[in-house]
């Protein structure tokens, strides 16, 4: 299947001023795009290749109006409309995806940023610097409400690579995006649409303030946003929370979790098909389990569907019994900044606080997702009772994060590594070691997952673990590097077991090759 390019998106958001515009709906309360009968009748249609296409179309007037001459119209076909009717209605009432994106060249934007010159290889220096060039390119002003795509879950290291290109202004209005949404709603939602509204980002925006403040020391806007910082860990202390018990010993850890049933709107047909293979009284459950999946980013993945009756099935997926390595590694990592961030700003007893969180959830991460024997942390089965012991680059999240106390342990999670035989995939860290169809899963790879390991390894003193992280780091910059000399694109992921091509498979793939005009989601990257 084709892999869409969107290496590099970048969907800054600007003019997003959610709260001072219009009453806003509660968490996807839409009667157009979040449930009713408008939505159902239009996607279970199919009039679209992709059930995203329709609930990304805004709309052309206002919302009651658009009910009401539903409404009529389902009058006069007694609620069976056909299929060309619904087609035309679709047109008068909705406008086509992409139009409320402006392209959008950042003003910090400069030629030859620092670390260009900082590359000794020619060739690799003349890529970069094309890379840099296309900032200007990936770029998007947002003009209404509820634009923006899925997608934020890649923020984090875009941010990283804008702050790399000395963009840090760019950065600040991105975070100032994702600050306002939790003053709004409480947390960061999955995509700036309405019918994400329910579903979180993983959260790593304490992280990408960290980020912002190490690169510009811009105290004050850390004083401004820091307890908008603390309410989005508040969330998932109230919302995604889970008591695991263990050895004897009851702990506190978070998972991925979305208690609202119902198709998700963008993926509308699919759920409902999927959905109706089950039992009634089973099908609510069902598909809570794929948001939470999609709350994770890894819609879909072997990872969810262990332990179910059928893991070879979607209808197996039970996301939110998993107690993930990488959600409670960010949060770690998160509750360590916040002690830090107060401390510099003064403020000794919330510095205690957070120190005294993160104290408690490394115990936990310890005693319930570490394994001795395997030398490595892996997601824990609240049903079964056990760990997943499959390999995913998600259970060296911990390395990264610095959430561990036992120097030890990078020399044990490098050994199992070498165990897992991972080192002997010359293109890149596999998403898992098993094909399953689903696209978070062997034999694609995905840069953030390699970022977790190498970064992990990178960080250590040991001089066995920076030269594996250097080895790993090569062998995906070849990769990159291969693919963009045939096709002039970066891809969201790779196929690894094939020499290195633009990865495909799973659901989450359709979603995003649907017939979206170009530059509207992830541009095509040329040079
Ligand atoms: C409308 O549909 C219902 C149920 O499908 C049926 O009982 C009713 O007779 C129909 N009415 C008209 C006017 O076709
Ligand atoms: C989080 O929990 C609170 C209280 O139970 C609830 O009001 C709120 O809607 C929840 N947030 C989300 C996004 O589900
Ligand atoms: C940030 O400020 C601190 C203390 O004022 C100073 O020591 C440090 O060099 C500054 N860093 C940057 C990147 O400007
Ligand atoms: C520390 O932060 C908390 C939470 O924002 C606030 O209630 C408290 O007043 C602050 N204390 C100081 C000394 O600034």
């Amino acid at each position: 299947m084709q892999g869409r390019t969107w290496g590099l998106r970048l969907l800054l958001l600007l003019g997003l001023r959610l709260g001072s515009q219009e009453a806003l709906p509660p968490p996807c309360g839409s009667q157009i795009y979040c449930h009713g009968e408008l939505l159902r009748q239009v996607q279970m249609a199919k009039l679209y290749q992709d059930d995203k296409q329709f609930v990304d179309m805004p709309l052309s007037s206002a919302p009651d109006q658009v009910l009401r001459h539903f409404r009529e119209l389902a009058q006069t076909h007694n609620l069976s409309i056909p299929r060309q009717e619904l087609q035309m209605f679709v047109q008068e009432h909705f406008r086509a995806v992409g139009q409320e994106l402006q392209p959008w060249t950042p003003e910090d934007w400069r030629d030859s940023p620092q670390f260009l010159q900082k590359i000794l290889d020619p060739r690799l220096r003349a890529w970069a610097g094309q890379l840099h060039q296309l900032w200007k390119k990936l770029g998007k002003k947002v003009s209404v409400l509820w634009a923006s795509q899925r997608g934020w879950r890649d923020s984090y290291w875009v941010m990283e690579g804008l702050l790399l290109s000395e963009m840090p202004e760019t950065v600040k209005g991105m975070l100032q995006n994702f600050l306002d949404l939790v003053q709004t709603y409480g947390h960061v939602p999955n995509g700036a649409r309405v019918y994400y509204l329910q579903r979180s980002q993983p959260p790593l925006l304490t992280l990408m303030m960290d980020r912002y403040v190490a690169h510009t020391n811009d105290t004050t806007f850390l004083r401004d946003h820091i307890e908008t910082l603390a309410s989005e860990l508040d969330f998932w202390t109230k919302n995604r929370s889970i008591s695991v018990s263990s050895g004897g010993k009851s702990y506190i850890l978070n998972h991925y979790e979305v208690p609202y049933g119902g198709p998700r709107p963008e993926s509308y047909s699919k759920d409902a098909e999927l959905a109706a293979t089950l039992l009634e009284g089973n099908r609510d459950t069902l598909l809570a389990e794929l948001k939470a999946s999609a709350e994770s980013g890894w819609d879909f993945s072997s990872r969810w569907l262990v332990g179910g009756p059928n893991p070879s099935s979607l209808s197996s997926i039970r996301t939110s019994k998993l107690v993930p390595v990488d959600l409670n590694a960010f949060l770690c990592q998160a509750e360590g900044l916040m002690s830090n961030f107060y401390s510099r700003l003064g403020n000794d007893s919330e510095a205690a606080k957070y120190r005294n969180l993160r104290a408690e959830r490394m115990a936990a991460l310890k005693d319930v997702l570490w394994d001795e024997d395997k030398g490595v942390w892996f997601d824990y089965d609240l049903e079964n009772e056990k760990k997943n012991l499959e390999f995913y680059p998600s259970n060296f999240a911990p390395l990264w994060a610095g959430c561990f106390s036992d120097p030890d342990d990078v020399d044990k999670a490098l050994k199992y590594l070498e165990d897992s035989r991972i080192l002997t995939y010359q293109y890149g860290i596999p998403t898992s070691l098993q094909k399953t169809g689903q696209q978070w899963d062997f034999p694609n790879a995905w840069a953030p997952l390699q970022d977790l390991v190498i970064r992990g390894l990178a960080k250590s003193p040991s001089a066995k673990a920076q030269e594996v992280a250097f080895q790993l780091a090569q062998n995906w910059i070849r990769t990159n590097f291969d693919v963009y000399s045939k096709k002039s694109a970066m891809y969201e992921k790779y196929d690894i077991s094939n020499g290195g091509q633009p990865g495909g498979g799973g659901e989450y793939e359709v979603q995003v090759s649907g017939p979206h005009p170009p530059g509207s989601f992830g541009a095509v990257l040329s040079p």
